[in-house]
């Protein structure tokens, strides 16, 4: 019988990170057992299809509550039995509902606890500090506030905004794959 650890992954958006997680972990190292989405136009929905891994759609546009959202979540996950479930530009705020149910890891392309929330980027870019990067964290109910699990850090010396950002896309995906290691072996 399979050892291999379940992941569940989460995306809103293009899913990059998605992707990524799929190219290097799965199905050698973990096995995506399912991807969902609060957003049915996302661009990643191609990612999972394209893989074949299970993919559920919640819109969060059809629900009167974040808890009520976030309980829909819960009962979908825990139908797959992850051990982990990773954020991958899933561009939700959670309640506890969602964080007390489910062990979760998010990643966020700032320097935590500089910049949470929306754009963190280009405020890292524009900020005074001359490093910017990329940080993964346990989630909790607190927006991009949970515990730090690795930070990579990012020189901003000689960089436009545009090599800036493909650098923290890069610098992001490897530290995302590096911290699902460290939580899961
Ligand atoms: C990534 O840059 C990720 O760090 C960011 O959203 C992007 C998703 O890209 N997440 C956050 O800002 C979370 N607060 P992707 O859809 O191509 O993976």
């Amino acid at each position: 019988m399979s050892k291999r650890k379940k992941i569940a992954v989460l995306f809103s958006g293009k899913g990059s990170n998605f992707a990524h997680i799929v190219n290097t972990l799965h199905p050698q190292t973990y096995e995506v057992v399912v991807a969902l989405t609060n957003n049915p136009h996302a661009e990643g929905v191609k990612v999972a299809q394209a893989a074949s891994i299970p993919l559920e759609i919640i819109d969060s546009k059809a629900y009167e509550s974040r808890e009520t959202f976030d309980a829909e979540v819960v009962k979908c996950l825990k139908k797959y039995t992850p051990e982990l479930t990773v954020l991958a530009g899933f561009m939700r705020i959670l309640t506890p509902v969602f964080t007390e149910q489910i062990k979760s890891i998010n990643l966020h392309p700032s320097l935590l606890p500089r910049h949470k929330g929306l754009n963190a980027i280009e405020k890292s870019f524009e900020d005074v500090h001359a490093y910017g990067g990329v940080s993964v964290h346990y989630v909790s109910a607190e927006l991009d506030g949970g515990e730090v699990i690795l930070q990579k850090k990012l020189a901003k010396e000689g960089l436009n905004f545009e090599s800036y950002d493909a650098k923290v896309r890069s610098l992001e995906k490897e530290a995302l794959v590096e911290a699902i290691r460290i939580v899961l072996d």
